[in-house]
């Protein structure tokens, strides 16, 4: 049983045990130079990294996981973490309303609905509104962009910095961009992006969709199973993000409603609900009259349901007039 915290404390890499000038050499090497980068790594890739066996690959990620006090931990440390919680702002007072003051750190939140329901638009936003002051809803911080459809649009995120009065070049600096090929490459970014995110304080990921590579490749119920497994350890990489550098994740998913659905939910269909596993906020987005866009908070650890309206416009997006 891991033990709720070491007897020394551990602060750097040398402190851990087995973990000698040679083997902190190769961990830095590979990119593992933080107790935070080992702590979300599998003993198999430490393992490959470094050389080492993955059971001693696996005791220093376990001594690094309790020098942070991730594993089992009190109640009151528990809460001290929840303290830490930070929100980014939608740009809709509404929206932000629902999720409890907007999009939270240290979780996933997935927004789903069928297409031009305002999904990118809402991922292009944020990754502009993260870099606001605090005050004004942001983290002061850098966002990182996954675009796995091709959809991300310099020219919109322009459009939304000078509405906020921020200069449009530095906003568009502060996105790191990856464009991901297929799903493959799409873990690839996300199991490589903690050096990244730790140098360049970000503070979002965004994943624009996190599953349409996954539905384009593994297409059909035979390859469910497969798919599913893939996506999960995909989704658990980015909660773990999310927890350890106490930065939001944000992802989208496309779901189709289908018109010959007469009974229930007709979005429930279409292999939308394949991120149950994992906590945080679900959004259902869908079209509302005049232009106006609906939430829908469907599910969360802790807010209740409820929906808010807002509209998509040049600035941005925003509060119905
Ligand atoms: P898929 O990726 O196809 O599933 O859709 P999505 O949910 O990502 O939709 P997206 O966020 O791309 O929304 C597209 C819609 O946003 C458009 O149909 C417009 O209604 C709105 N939109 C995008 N850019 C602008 C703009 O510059 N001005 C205005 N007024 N609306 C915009
Ligand atoms: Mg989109």
């Amino acid at each position: 049983m891991q033990k709720i915290s070491t007897d020394k404390k551990v602060t750097t890499l040398t402190d851990l045990p087995g973990v000698g000038p040679a083997t902190a050499e190769k961990l830095i090497g590979s990119g593992y130079k933080s107790l935070e980068a080992i702590a979300i790594a599998t003993p198999t890739e430490l393992a490959a990294a470094t050389g080492i066996s993955e059971k001693a690959a696996q005791k220093i990620i376990i001594a690094a996981r309790n020098a942070l006090q991730i594993g089992f931990k009190t109640a009151d440390i528990i809460y001290e973490q929840r303290l830490k919680v930070n929100r980014i702002t939608t740009g809709s007072r509404n929206l932000d309303r629902i999720l409890g003051g907007g999009v939270e750190t240290q979780s996933i939140t997935e927004v789903f609905g069928e297409f031009g329901s305002g999904k990118t638009q809402l991922a292009h936003q944020l990754s502009v509104n993260v870099q606001l002051p605090i005050e004004a809803g942001g983290l002061n911080g850098k966002a990182l962009y996954v675009d796995c459809e091709g959809t991300f649009r310099p020219e919109r995120i322009v459009s939304m910095a000078k509405a906020l009065g921020l200069d449009s070049k530095e906003t568009l600096k502060n996105i790191i961009f990856a464009r991901a090929y297929n799903s493959d490459h799409q873990m690839l970014i996300i199991e490589q992006a903690k050096d990244i995110i730790e140098t360049e304080n970000v503070k979002l990921v965004v994943v624009d969709s996190v599953t349409g590579h996954f539905r384009a490749e593994y297409p059909g119920r035979e390859s469910l199973a497969e798919r599913q497994q893939k996506l999960n350890r995909h989704l658990h990489a980015l909660a773990r993000l999310a927890d350890i550098f106490n930065l939001a994740v944000f992802i989208t998913n496309q779901v189709m409603s289908r018109p010959d659905a007469f009974f229930g939910d007709p979005t429930q269909a279409v292999g939308g609900h394949v991120l149950f596993h994992v906590p945080g906020a679900r959004i259902y987005l869908r079209k509302g009259k005049g232009g106006t866009r609906i939430a829908r908070l469907v599910d969360s650890p802790y807010l209740p349901q409820a929906e808010a309206i807002f509209i998509i416009k040049e600035e941005g997006v925003r509060d119905p007039e």
